[in-house]
């Protein structure tokens, strides 16, 4: 019996480690310069933080949530994504008592069972931030400078931000009602789903992919023209600090958020090339959330993104990323007694955090060399007869071909001039 992989999902394999390792390390220092700090939630939560917070309208509760009941008939989730999961760890533990704001990044994993092509994928690792505790526009804008700066800061060039504002609960209404109101007589035209979301949610019949719903919906209210004065002043407040921040960005009136929870500001970067999942990350404000899920009335924004998409358009600007690292130093014995007086300086060299290889299966020191020199080794240490007799290694730099006697007792010399890269 073989077993493979789930649909939908992906090993992260040895050889694309280290490109892994770097995306998260830049997204690290970056959010760490704007004063955010890693938070880390369980991959599982109740699942009706997820109804009550994303909605059951929206398309990730409804139809792509995994469920599961535990054995005490406890109805659980993997999460479909960050946010909720964040603002429940922020009421649970209290985190507004002591600071007005609170600051939050995380990566992880998300699950979604939705069907699998480029970009999308049932279990994602997303990174993101949160932003908790002020209404701030300047805060919206910053969360999207973090996001910005990521991305170009990587390297990517074939992207733009898109924004827009959904408004507030007040002004979500009133345009609910104009959205109603304008699909009315062709109500028998839409597709089920949007007959379902013209009761719920009208907004949804925006972004349906059924063609006769597109057609439709093309001449539909945009949520702009119902904004509130609070919301209008907002909105051009955030628009003005990204023009002071240097953020290009274009209005999107028809930026629809596949979750529920947005108030005013939604936005996301779209990335062109890398087929119909092209949004590389997205977010927005959520001042009603934190409320709806049983705490106080805090306002909030954010954003994530996920790495699979982010790795496909690196790919397609052909940005290269590291690869696996190569040995520092490769070492050689011959002989039983060689490799006995070596192994315990291995050991040490390698707690120094140099990376050292050593196959002790390849007898012959041709086969040892050939080994050093294909693992593109910066160096051979060998140890052969002459040496065991001196209780020395013989370092060589498997490029130039140069070479130097160093004794083993101290070994300090040595590590020295494999750290500095002396000879
Ligand atoms: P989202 O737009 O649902 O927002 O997801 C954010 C990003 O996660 C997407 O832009 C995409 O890069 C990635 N993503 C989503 N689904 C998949 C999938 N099936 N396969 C691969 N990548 C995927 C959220 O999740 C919100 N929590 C963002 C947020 C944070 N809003 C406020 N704070």
């Amino acid at each position: 019996m073989q077993y493979s992989i789930p649909r939908g999902t992906y090993d992260i394999l040895p050889e694309d480690s280290p490109k892994w390792h770097r995306v998260i390390a830049e997204f690290r220092k970056l959010v760490e310069a704007y004063g955010y700090a890693e938070i880390v939630t369980p991959i599982f939560e109740q699942a009706a933080l997820f109804e009550r917070s994303s909605g059951e309208s929206s398309d990730v509760v409804k139809k792509e949530m995994y469920r599961f009941t535990d054995r005490k008939g406890r109805e659980f989730a993997l999460r479909p994504e960050g946010t909720a999961p964040v603002a429940r760890s922020y009421i649970e533990n209290r985190m507004d008592i002591g600071s007005s704001y609170t600051k939050l990044y995380y990566l992880g994993p998300m699950f979604r069972y939705d069907r699998p092509q480029a970009g999308r994928y049932r279990q994602f690792y997303q990174y993101g931030v949160e932003f908790i505790g002020s209404n701030n526009p300047y805060y919206d804008a910053e969360i999207i400078a973090i996001l910005w700066n990521y991305l170009t800061g990587l390297g990517l060039k074939k992207l733009h931000l898109e924004l827009n504002s959904v408004g507030c609960s007040v002004c979500a209404k009133e345009y609910d009602k104009a959205l109603r109101d304008y699909f009315q007589p062709y109500l028998n035209q839409l597709c089920p789903d949007c007959q379902e979301r013209f009761e719920r949610k009208p907004r949804r019949i925006l972004d349906c992919k059924v063609k006769e719903c597109g057609d439709i919906a093309k001449k539909a209210p945009i949520q702009l023209d119902y904004l509130d004065e609070p919301c209008r002043e907002h909105f051009s407040e955030v628009q003005h600090y990204l023009d002071l921040m240097k953020i290009p960005f274009i209005i999107n009136p028809r930026i629809v958020r596949g979750l529920d929870y947005y108030t005013n500001t939604a936005f996301e970067v779209i990335y062109e090339g890398i087929g119909a999942q092209n949004a590389l990350a997205g977010g927005g404000r959520y001042n009603g959330l934190l409320n709806q899920i049983g705490g106080k009335n805090i306002p909030a924004v954010g954003f994530a993104g996920g790495f699979e998409r982010l790795f496909l358009s690196l790919n397609e600007e052909k940005i290269t990323l590291p690869g696996p690292p190569f040995p520092e130093v490769f070492i050689i014995t011959i002989g039983r007694e060689a490799q006995e007086l070596i192994i315990p300086y291995l050991n040490i060299i390698r707690v120094k955090g140099i990376y050292a290889e050593y196959e002790p299966d390849r007898a012959s020191l041709k086969a040892q060399l050939k080994a050093a020199n294909n693992s593109k080794a910066y160096y051979a240490l060998l140890i052969g007869e002459e040496e065991i007799k001196q209780k020395s290694a013989l370092l060589k730099n498997l490029e130039s071909g140069e070479q130097k006697l160093y004794s083993l007792e101290p070994i300090s010399d040595l590590i020295k001039t494999i750290q500095n890269k002396e000879l």
